[in-house]
């Protein structure tokens, strides 16, 4: 098997996504995160930018020990000499010139000819190498660049001593079997290629960065660059995740691997989307909150069977918390059986299937069941009292200049009743309401509400203690409609004061 580097640019491509920066204590805490990760080359910086980002990447150069630290310079000795100050201190410093290449650029950028370009490139080479052995060169826009004047800089600056060549989709405008023959023309056409190792840098402008990486590596590179999340100029760049975790799901094919300590994945993800505040979307590969969620019935029944069914890569591997099952209308009996199961709940078949009912009841009005909501639902089930009143139908009518009125329909004995009140709010319209079908007395003497779970459609579980002939009885009820939860509330305290005393 053969090893591919991991050249990680969050510090620097990382920061050139809009709206995102570093402060010098938070770049030496995501390069601690990345050292303990296990990338072999932590890109930290662009230092002749400023003062303060050359400060931040001597920090990070004089503390990380285990990876290579680079730092990015244009093709101009001030960049160089700034770089060459930034990262003089690390135990394994890299300076990393780049030069735009493509035709494009060459004319709009710099308005030179391509000797001019190649003459710049071979003494900003030969200009870094008298600081550094580990020298990177990116052609950038490589992919656009016209492939025998590609060919040839990479020959040149090969020549004066760079061990690194980064063919740049600077533009993310390739398509992996371009990206293939474009690294491969490189290292078939390269006479000195063996001298440097073949990198590659892939944007996501057309979502295809990683697959791009990936199809590089078959042709040859052996170094990638990505950045945690993706993020980076514009759509961004490959991530680190999604080309790590197809190198290592998919090794019997590529026969590659990485050093990367995939159980640090998650956590890195996290730093760096707290620190830049770019939340990772969340169908996101590998990171995304619902990377590993499962929610079709038929998907669910498969992993409770055998997980490999539907899962490529186990969670705890990639640090994540273990795979989630959704629990919606379409998750089937399988999942809810395997859920209350694990809340602790054995139920007999026909408790079950009641109990199924009334979830498919609740799913259909909330998108997501939580375990609180299943919890309130079966111990309404467990704990049901018998119903001497039940509640059939009730409708309310309010507003800030409207008298409440409540219509409420309720069944005794098979018999339906039906009665409709004034209030002083829609709850007290509901509660006589049902005084005036029950024609019990009471006396309501606590209501509270709460809510199940959190969301615009949660649960909400009301309770009531009322009084009747002298004794307190508490009812509960939950319901998504507030009114509902506190009609049946009131009846199940009613139903209790029914009961034959004990
Ligand atoms: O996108 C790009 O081309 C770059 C180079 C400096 C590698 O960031």
């Amino acid at each position: 098997m053969e090893k591919i580097y991991i050249f990680e640019s969050s510090l620097r491509e990382g920061e050139q996504a809009a709206g995102c920066g570093f402060n010098p204590k938070n770049k030496l805490e995501i390069a601690q995160q990345l050292e303990r990760l296990g990338v072999d080359v932590i890109e930290a910086g662009f230092p002749v930018s400023s003062p303060g980002e050359l400060e931040a990447v001597k920090l990070v150069a004089s503390k990380i020990k285990k990876c290579t630290v680079a730092g990015l310079a244009r093709s101009m000795k001030k960049d160089i000499d700034a770089c060459w100050e930034a990262i003089k201190k690390a135990k394994k410093p890299r300076i990393h010139v780049f030069l735009a290449t493509s035709n494009i650029h060459m004319k709009y950028k710099f308005g030179k000819a391509r000797e001019e370009i190649l003459k710049m490139a071979v003494e900003a080479v030969k200009y870094a190498k008298k600081y550094t052995n580990d020298i990177e060169f990116s052609p950038e826009d490589a992919t656009r660049t016209d492939l025998d004047f590609l060919c040839k800089i990479v020959e040149s600056v090969i020549g004066v001593g760079a061990t690194v060549i980064n063919i740049a989709d600077t533009v993310g405008y390739s398509l992996p079997m371009e990206m293939y023959r474009i690294v491969k023309h490189v290292k078939e056409n390269v006479s000195n290629i063996d001298k440097a190792i073949i990198s590659v840098h892939c944007h996501n402008d057309l979502g295809l960065a990683s697959a791009n990486s990936i199809a590089a590596i078959e042709a040859g590179a052996t170094q990638v660059e990505c950045t945690i999340n993706g993020i980076g100029e514009r759509a961004g760049n490959a991530s680190l995740e999604e080309i790590v975790m197809a190198i290592q799901t998919r090794k019997t094919l590529l026969q590659k691997f990485t050093q990367v300590n995939t159980k640090e994945i998650c956590k890195t993800s996290r730093l760096i989307s707290h620190l830049t505040g770019i939340s990772v979307q969340p169908n996101k590969a590998v990171v995304g909150s619902n990377a590993f969620a499962h929610s079709a019935g038929i998907h669910i029944d498969g992993i409770l069977k055998n997980r490999r069914t539907y899962e490529i890569m186990k969670p705890e591997d990639v640090g994540a918390q273990g795979h989630k099952i959704v629990l919606t209308a379409r998750s089937g009996r399988h999942a809810l059986k395997d859920k209350l199961q694990k809340l602790g709940y054995k139920l007999k078949d026909k408790d079950f299937q009641k109990t199924y009912e009334k979830f498919l009841n609740l799913a259909d009005k909330k998108r997501e069941i939580f375990d609180e909501d299943l919890r309130t639902l079966v111990e309404g089930q467990i704990f049901k009292i018998p119903e001497t009143y039940s509640l059939q139908y009730v409708n309310v009518v309010t507003g800030n200049k409207t008298i409440p009125t409540a219509t409420v329909e309720i069944k005794q004995k098979g018999k339906i009743t039906e009665e409709a009140s004034c209030g002083d709010g829609p709850v007290d319209a509901v509660y006589k309401a049902v005084d005036r079908i029950t024609k019990i007395k009471t006396k309501l003497l606590d209501y509270s509400i709460k809510s199940v779970t959190s969301g615009k459609e949660a649960l909400g579980e009301v309770t009531v203690k009322i009084k009747v002939n002298g004794k307190e009885f508490l009812g509960k009820g939950a319901s998504t409609d507030i009114i509902e939860a506190s009609a049946k509330a009131y009846l199940e305290a009613i139903n209790r004061a029914c009961q034959p005393r004990k």
